[in-house]
């Protein structure tokens, strides 16, 4: 997955690329480049590394003259990350030069038919297949190439693309792959998200796929391919500055886990209104609901973990049948998915392709989708019936913290709303189980204040070599969370295990001094964890509980982290904070780099 960044105005466009490219960093950030027009000809400046790399050989940005440019910064898919394979790429002639995020599945046979007719290719991406083809298919009008280009190729792009031609514009689209489009005072921009362009505009378009845009400082037109002008709306993005910036926490991961409280606030209270769980994006009727035969729960990494805590709640709340699936194994065992069935798709940056395409394997089966998504007009909001949007504001963190909770705090409300509609509940639990949702912020809150404890386990602890989590039922499905949370920062091996479950096998590798992370909090299989955590301690093992205050873990657990009591369903919102923070301080002890941890990129957009 990569960032994409476009400028056209009366400033020198190269520094306002790379500022641009900072704020995407997060997207990938295995190389980066910027192109410039500066008169009739493109200048390219492109660098293996991460951006300061760019930054430096280009004195940041101010030996590369001009006013109309794009950048990118790349997460490496086709070719390894070089100074040859960053984009832009030009074209055999040096007219074009296209940033790209996505992928083109047919690049190789439009390779060898471009190698054929003469091109010369000089990197090893599919996005060259691109450049060149502008070239052959350009005869003086750029709409035209470009209607050609995305007629000829397959899979997903965001596209910034400069024509040496065209000193006055530039032009862009999207399929598949994010692309907002910046409106300023006579400049304007496109962006993978809007976090690359706040700081000059928050007024923006959504484009939908194969839309074509034309972008000159003091116009922005946009196209079908059928060359027809298309009129779009204007949004305000009401994020404010800070929450795209660190505000002065040491990693934006921290800061995000800080967040928490704010971001379940801003997603829960427009939702219940005169005690009344109010879903308006959701135009589930009580009859559909009622005429749901099974819910599939499709998704991936945290959002799939999200799913496996949905399966409980909204079982144990609707007595609804319910599937949770990794969208990359749904995607691919052709689905037994009808008509009647309700899939659920999560998903942070709403771009994920493996989930995309779950979810395109389901609506093609007549399922009805709802998503549960943090990025307004992405592409999975965009292709499903119902969403219910996370108001988590930008996650940059590569690991994921407040967008998690947010998608568990939506998972309750929707558990919550079709359970009263079916009658699966009364209405004293209704009204209790509202009234607790509401106090759920602050319990976080009150869990996150805990830091200290956590940052003197994580001292002790950091050297670990494996550790496990394990838990049962809706302690299981956190304890997948805490080990991913603290894999993906931390580089530690671990692994999460249903409790009862370790007893068959995988309890061989328990020895003295192995750390074992128990969650407990489950008033029902309180004593059956316990009696799991005496099985690992009786074979040398060294246990961090995590259970309520109501109960004791004295002469059990060696380290005891307690959480604040609540009805069991939002448990998994409290028992996971103190798995975020050890992690945090584990990787912070380890001098991880802990929003950009090595090999991952923010949003998956790719197989
Ligand atoms: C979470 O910390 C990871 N970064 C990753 O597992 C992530 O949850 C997964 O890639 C799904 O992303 P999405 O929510 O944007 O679809």
């Amino acid at each position: 997955m990569c960032g994409i960044v476009g400028y056209i105005g009366k400033n020198q466009a190269a520094p306002i690329l790379l500022d641009g490219l900072e704020k995407l960093e997060y997207r990938g950030y295995d190389s980066s480049g910027i192109a410039v027009i500066n008169g009739q000809d493109i200048n390219v400046a492109k660098a293996k590394g991460r951006l300061q790399v760019l930054r430096d050989k280009t004195g940041d940005g101010n030996d590369v003259k001009g006013t109309i440019g794009i950048g990118h910064t790349r997460w490496a898919t086709h070719g390894e990350p070089s100074d040859v394979n960053a984009h832009p790429h030009l074209s055999q002639s040096g007219r074009f030069a296209v940033v790209h995020n996505g992928i083109i599945e047919n690049y190789l046979p439009l390779r060898e038919r471009l190698t054929a007719k003469g091109f010369e290719f000089v990197s090893e991406t599919d996005t060259e297949v691109l450049a060149h083809l502008f070239e052959y298919y350009y005869k003086g009008d750029i709409m035209d190439a470009m209607i050609k280009v995305i007629d000829r190729v397959e899979g997903s792009y965001a596209l910034g693309v400069l024509c040496s031609d065209y000193p006055d514009s530039f032009i862009a689209v999207r399929k598949a792959s994010p692309l907002i489009i910046g409106l300023g005072e006579g400049e304007n921009f496109i962006a993978s998200d809007v976090t690359a362009i706040l700081k000059h505009t928050r007024n923006i378009h959504y484009i939908e796929d194969n839309e074509i845009v034309v972008l000159t400082r003091d116009d922005v037109k946009v196209y079908n391919t059928d060359k027809e002008e298309i009129k779009k709306d204007v949004f305000t993005v009401d994020w404010d500055i800070s929450a795209a910036e660190k505000g002065g926490y040491p990693h934006f991961m921290i800061k995000e886990i800080e967040e928490q409280p704010k971001a379940l606030r801003e997603t829960i209270s427009p939702r219940i209104k005169d005690g009344n769980i109010v879903l308006d994006d959701v135009k589930l009727t009580a009859q559909d609901i009622k005429n749901i035969n099974k819910i599939f729960i499709v998704a991936c990494g945290s959002a799939y973990h999200v799913g496996v805590v949905a399966k409980y709640v909204i079982e144990r709340l609707c007595r609804i049948p319910v599937e949770a699936q990794i969208a990359s194994e749904f995607r691919y065992c052709d689905p037994i998915v009808t008509k009647n069935d309700l899939v659920v798709v999560i998903s942070q940056s709403g771009e994920t392709a493996d989930t995309l395409e779950a979810l395109k394997v389901a609506k093609s089966r007549g399922a009805r989708i709802l998503s549960i998504v943090n990025v307004v007009g992405s592409a999975i909001a965009n292709a499903s019936d119902d969403v219910i949007y996370t108001w988590a504001g930008p996650e940059i963190a590569v690991a994921t913290t407040k967008a998690y909770s947010t998608q568990l705090a939506v998972v309750y409300m929707l558990a919550i709303y079709m359970a009263n509609k079916l009658g699966t509940i009364t209405g004293g639990q209704y009204k209790k189980y509202i009234n607790e949702l509401e106090a759920l912020p602050d319990l976080v809150a009150e869990t996150i204040e805990n830091k200290d404890q956590l940052a003197y386990l994580a001292s002790k602890f950091y050297n670990c070599k494996s550790i496990f989590f394990i838990g049962r039922n809706l302690d299981y499905a956190v304890s997948l969370e805490g080990s991913l949370k603290l894999k993906e920062i931390s580089y530690i091996h671990s692994e999460a295990y249903a409790a009862g479950e370790l007893k068959h096998g995988t309890i061989s590798l328990i020895e003295d001094g192995t750390l074992v992370i128990a969650i407990a909090t489950g008033r029902d299989l309180f004593d059956k964890t316990v009696s799991n955590i005496k099985e690992v301690t009786s074979r040398g093992a060294v246990v961090m509980g995590v259970t309520t205050k109501g109960k004791t873990m004295d002469g059990i657990a060696d380290h005891v982290i307690e959480i604040p009591e609540t009805s069991d369903i939002f448990l998994p919102s409290l028992s996971v904070v103190p798995l975020q923070i050890f992690s945090y301080y584990v990787a912070a002890e380890k001098g991880c780099d802990i929003d950009k941890p090595r090999n991952l990129a923010k949003s998956v957009t790719v197989e």
